[in-house]
């Protein structure tokens, strides 16, 4: 008996924190070396449940796309698992409210069977017993929530269909129901534009009252590599330079600092020699049918698809000509033109400007 805990201990040990560090060095180190063929398979990977959302937030591509809706099975979710045996970690989210496809929590499940840790990023608009029950009784997963404004009028504006009210009454219900237990983690996810920057330190008042364990607050808008999406972004984007915004992080801060609210401020990275994009090495994204994309900064095959696992083994995908041509272009500065405005929008100089 004590054998076999002592066993589950290291085996636990091993997950969470040497075997993610040495991946993470090995993507690393491929990538100095300059292998365009990658000798092993991502250990991280987003899976997109569905491509629809009842919101319509106009920041959001999925507001802007007119698609026949693809919802994600639970036989096909394990096709892709068995494609990609010694995964660590699962985002089943992507474009969509991935409630919004009933049998999520069948995947999330099958995801705790196999030991495997995933993460889930909701509206907190589709929220029943079952949901909240099944949920909570996760042991391996993260969940959050978007919330970009600690008042109706913000968030309603910003998360168009949206209900403040409801929203925020199903957070501090699932964290009551989690009670003292340490799992699910639960996060609230901000996107910080100029229209809600001024309440950022009442979100992280916000976030408090509502019992969740942290706070990510996020200046990185994309434009999921669209030049159409760079007009309604431009404007609410926040700039580093900009003294205001510097103004509320760090009154944000402070808040958080007094009232004891953990938080996370991510603020986009200047493209560099010494910032290189590290995605094509260990992770990728599957779009609900199956359409794989470089990452969740694009999220959309029609901007770049390397392929689809439903009609071709990922094995193969992973290691094709684009994802090799891909992989050239990141480690010799020559990026393809989605890639341009990731990292917080900030334009990238030409690479004989770096
Ligand atoms: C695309 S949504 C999908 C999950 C779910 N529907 C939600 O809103 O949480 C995932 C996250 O992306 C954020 N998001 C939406 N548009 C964005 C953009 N242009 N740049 C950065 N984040 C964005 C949302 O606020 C949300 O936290
Ligand atoms: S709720 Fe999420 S997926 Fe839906 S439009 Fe808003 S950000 Fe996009
Ligand atoms: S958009 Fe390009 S640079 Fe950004 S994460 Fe995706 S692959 Fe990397």
């Amino acid at each position: 008996m004590a054998v076999k805990s002592t066993l589950k201990k290291v085996k636990r040990f091993l997950r969470g924190g040497c075997v993610p560090i040495y991946y993470s060095l090995r993507s690393r180190a491929v990538q100095c070396f300059k292998l365009k063929r990658l000798p092993f398979l991502p250990h991280k990977i987003d899976i997109e449940p569905i491509d629809m959302c009842n919101f319509t937030c106009d920041h959001c591509q999925v507001t802007h796309w007119n698609r026949l809706t693809t919802r994600l099975t639970p036989e096909r979710f394990k096709t892709i698992l068995t494609q990609l045996p010694g995964l660590l970690s699962i985002k089943l989210q992507g474009m969509g409210e991935p409630l919004l496809n009933k049998l999520l929590i069948d995947m999330l499940e099958e995801c705790e069977r196999r030991g495997i840790d995933m993460e889930v990023t909701s509206n907190g608009s589709v929220y029943t017993e079952n949901i909240a029950s099944r949920l909570s009784s996760l042991r391996r997963a993260l969940i959050v929530f978007s919330i970009d404004g600690a008042t109706a009028e913000t968030f309603e504006a910003i998360r168009v269909k949206g209900n403040f009210k409801a929203v925020t009454s199903h957070v501090a219900d699932f964290t009551r129901r989690r009670g003292k237990k340490p799992w699910p983690r639960i996060e609230i996810r901000t996107v910080a534009t100029l229209r809600n920057i001024h309440e950022l330190p009442d979100i992280v008042r916000l976030a408090k009252r509502l019992g969740v364990d942290s706070l990510t607050i996020t200046t990185l808008l994309t434009d999921w590599g669209k030049a159409e999406m760079q007009d309604s972004l431009a404007p609410i984007n926040v700039s580093r330079e900009n003294s205001h915004t510097d103004q509320f992080i760090e009154e944000a801060e402070k808040v958080a600092d007094t009232i004891n609210m953990p938080i996370i401020i991510e603020h986009g990275q200047r493209y560099s020699t010494l910032n290189r994009c590290i995605w094509p090495w260990y992770s990728s994204y599957i779009a609900a049918n199956g359409d794989v994309v470089p990452c969740c900064i694009i999220a959309d095959s029609t901007v770049a698809k390397m392929g689809n696992l439903f009609e071709e083994p990922f094995s193969r995908i992973w290691n094709n000509e684009k994802y090799q041509d891909l992989r050239r272009r990141i480690s010799s500065n020559d990026i393809p033109h989605y890639c341009r405005n990731c990292y917080g929008m900030t334009p990238i100089a030409p690479a004989n400007e770096r």
